[in-house]
């Protein structure tokens, strides 16, 4: 059965324009499917790119070039009213729930706000259930309702961001970070709360992170960024247990494992450098000069994904 996908992305490019004309490609002909209930985990280093894909596809910027398909409907360019409509079946969970929560309202305002702009529930009393509602689904309480969002704890107010963003009954959240700045007791409980939802209400996530071992647990399905372009893709069994690229390779290497054992035979090869600008991008491979296997060819010619296993792409001229 070849289903269409819930979200596809067609040879996505965003570049920004800097002073004196200089164009930084933020993200360079990207393109992957998420199907419906699936997690797809985006990861990279900072400034690799996942921010602009998860914004782009909410329509937050307009791509330069590319294709955006919603259930199979080219949404690249909608605008108006059904711009309005996908607001409410696409949404966005942030990093910083501080920085996204307006402080001069309280927490049952913030929730309700996207209730009141959609016409959400036929009566204000009606609206004002609904997001009791939310609040105990996220774990908080009815009397939470008439606080700020300074009264909370981190984790509480992810909770808060969660129950904004889940109020309109989306059908794909963009999880941007949304548990990087939390403790780490605190991630398990948002990522299992996230979860729950996936499995209640149906969500499909594209699930942003730079840690590979949080992405792990959630996801199906990982894509592994570097300065703009995706370098490697496949099924979580695949990617952990035969990652390809050395940029993976790498990232992985960086991720502690609780065995001792593991940890001790560990050939721990930190990446070289840093992840240079993606303003005027080196010709070839981006990667090559951080890459140990880098060869005179990586430098020449920008290696295209390619199979390297059942459901596993990598973009990597020395595999
Ligand atoms: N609005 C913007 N204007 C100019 N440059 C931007 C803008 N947003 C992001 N960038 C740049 O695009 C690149 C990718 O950024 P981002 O998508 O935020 O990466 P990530 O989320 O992976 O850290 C970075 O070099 C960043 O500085
Ligand atoms: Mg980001």
């Amino acid at each position: 059965m070849n289903q269409e996908p819930l979200v596809r992305v067609e040879g996505l490019k965003k570049y920004f324009t800097l002073h004196r004309g200089k164009v930084l490609k933020a993200v360079d002909d990207v393109s992957f499917s998420i199907r419906k209930g699936e997690t797809l985990g985006l990861v990279g280093e900072s400034g690799c790119g996942k921010t602009t894909v998860g914004r782009t596809l909410l329509k937050l910027y307009q791509p330069d070039s590319g294709r955006i398909f919603f259930h199979g409907e080219d949404i690249t360019k909608v605008s108006g009213s059904r711009k309005k409509e996908l607001c409410c079946k696409m949404q966005m969970i942030y990093q910083d729930p501080y920085a996204s929560l307006n402080p001069f309202m309280t927490v049952g305002e913030i929730i309700s706000e996207g209730l009141d702009i959609h016409r959400i529930g036929s009566s204000r009393a009606e609206r004002s259930e609904i997001m009791y509602g939310l609040l105990e689904k996220v774990g908080l309480h009815r009397e939470h309702a008439n606080r700020f969002p300074h009264e909370f704890s981190g984790g509480q107010r992810q909770r808060v961001g969660i129950a904004r963003s889940l109020a309109v009954n989306p059908e794909f959240v963009v999880c941007d970070e949304a548990i990087s700045a939390l403790d780490v007791s605190v991630q398990a409980q948002i990522i299992n709360l996230l979860m729950d939802f996936r499995d209640q209400m149906g969500l499909t996530y594209l699930f942003i992170a730079h840690d590979l071992s949080v992405v792990r647990c959630i996801s199906q399905r990982v894509a592994v960024m570097y300065m703009g372009k995706i370098v490697e893709t496949g099924s979580v069994e695949e990617i952990y247990s035969h990652p390809a690229h050395p940029y993976t390779r790498g990232l992985m290497e960086a991720v502690p494992v609780a065995d001792p054992e593991y940890e001790k035979k560990k050939v721990y090869t930190p990446m070289q450098g840093e992840v240079p600008s993606p303003v005027n991008p080196p010709p070839g491979c981006r990667f090559a000069d951080r890459c140990p296997l880098a060869c005179g060819e990586c430098r020449q010619k920008e290696p295209a994904l390619r199979q390297v296993g059942t459901d596993h792409l990598a973009a990597c001229c020395r595999l």
